[in-house]
């Protein structure tokens, strides 16, 4: 049995299917019943979410119960048990074996980017008025490439994984694990992870800057001393992780959020907070600033977009589970964040400037 990849020099051919240069063939399961296994009904939709399904040169089936269908050929050859599975051919005549999709679609389909191209901050943000969120992101994707990461935690994040998703461009995704996350979103993040197809890198708190926190201050300081410092240690320090190596981030944020701290955001901006490599402000890149909530919603339900369950139970904006209440009837969104606290306009920081 062969998990995960590997490198032969083996011609790649059965009886009738002989594979050229540069091409993949994926090996379906067809079950007794005559009903494809489900995995591979899944890793065909991954794929053609991600417009990758074109990619895929050949398929052949391997039909439980029949070892002379030429999916069980081929995987008596490579000595695989499991499906489906891809074997790709290069043009220097070996063949590479994969069990798992998405480390098919890392290692063959994504493209290598670019990541030099200049990017002019000014004219980006007159050319964006008239561009739809999912066009920024192609913009940026193609401008910045692997510098680019999107950041994700609720509504409005999915909406962007959703558009970078049908770009058909590589993107990478982060996500700050405060530690202190309702479980529902926790479940929702693989939800996410499978829906899509993709990583998303996780960030987690400093331990060296956790533990003697929580050990002098106790779990729930924030409701005495207010959310800053414990904001600053379980996202803001992470956020700083979250953003090394990189050139450009995407956030979900609407300007209509906030009357004060979000009214003046503008699609493409300098974050003075977060240097790349070589000393200049990253760009941070607001697709949908514009977008009200219920446009964010439309989104999501006609595309049918996976969203945290805990909008279902009244919850509008999501944050750490302590410190996040649902929304009651008439209030502004951000109201239900440090409701204790008499801020007005709550930022936890990840946005101030
Ligand atoms: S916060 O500053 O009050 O926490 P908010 O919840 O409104 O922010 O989210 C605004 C945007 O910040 C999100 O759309 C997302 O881009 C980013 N963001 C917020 N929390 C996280 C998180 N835990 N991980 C990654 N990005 C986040
Ligand atoms: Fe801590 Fe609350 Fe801030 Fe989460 S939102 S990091 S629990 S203060």
């Amino acid at each position: 049995m062969v998990f995960g990849q590997f490198s032969t020099s083996r011609p790649f051919r059965t009886s009738q299917v002989i594979v050229t240069p540069m091409s993949i063939l994926m090996v379906k399961k067809i079950l007794l019943d005559g009903s494809t296994c489900g995995k591979c009904t899944q890793a065909e939709e991954i794929l053609r979410k991600r417009n990758l399904w074109n990619r895929i040169d050949t398929v052949v089936y391997a039909e439980e119960g029949n070892a002379e269908s030429e999916g069980m050929k081929l995987a008596a050859e490579y000595e695989i048990d499991l499906a489906p599975f891809f074997i790709v051919k290069d043009e220097e005549g070996s063949d590479r074996l994969y069990t798992r999709v998405l480390e098919l679609i890392k290692k063959e389909l994504e493209v290598p980017s670019s990541g030099t191209l200049a990017f002019n901050i000014a004219a980006a943000n007159i050319k964006y008025e008239s561009f739809a969120p999912g066009k920024i992101l192609a913009d940026v994707q193609d401008t910045f490439g692997d510098e680019l990461i999107l950041a994700f935690s609720g509504a409005e994040d999915v909406v962007l994984i959703d558009l970078a998703a049908k770009n058909g461009k590589p993107f990478s995704v982060f996500c700050l694990d405060t530690g202190r996350l309702h479980n529902e979103t926790y479940v929702y993040l693989d939800t996410v992870r499978d829906h899509f197809g993709i990583n998303i890198d996780i960030f987690t708190p400093s331990p060296t800057l956790l533990e003697p926190f929580v050990k002098e201050k106790g779990f729930n300081s924030f409701y005495r001393d207010g959310h800053s410092k414990c904001c600053g240690i379980r996202k803001v320090e992470p956020l700083n992780r979250a953003l090394k190596g990189r050139r450009a981030w995407a956030t979900g944020l609407r300007r209509d959020q906030s009357p004060t701290t979000r009214s003046d955001l503008k699609h493409a901006e300098y974050d003075e907070g977060h240097l790349n490599d070589a000393g200049k402000p990253l760009i941070k890149i607001n697709p949908l600033l514009d977008w009200t909530s219920p446009q964010v919603w439309d989104y999501i339900r006609k595309n049918n977009v996976p969203y945290n369950p805990l909008h279902d139970s009244g919850f509008q904006s999501i944050g750490c589970q302590p410190c996040t209440r649902p929304s009651r009837p008439g209030e502004h969104e951000r109201a239900a964040r440090w409701w204790w606290e008499n801020d007005t306009e709550p930022e936890c920081g990840l946005h101030l400037k």
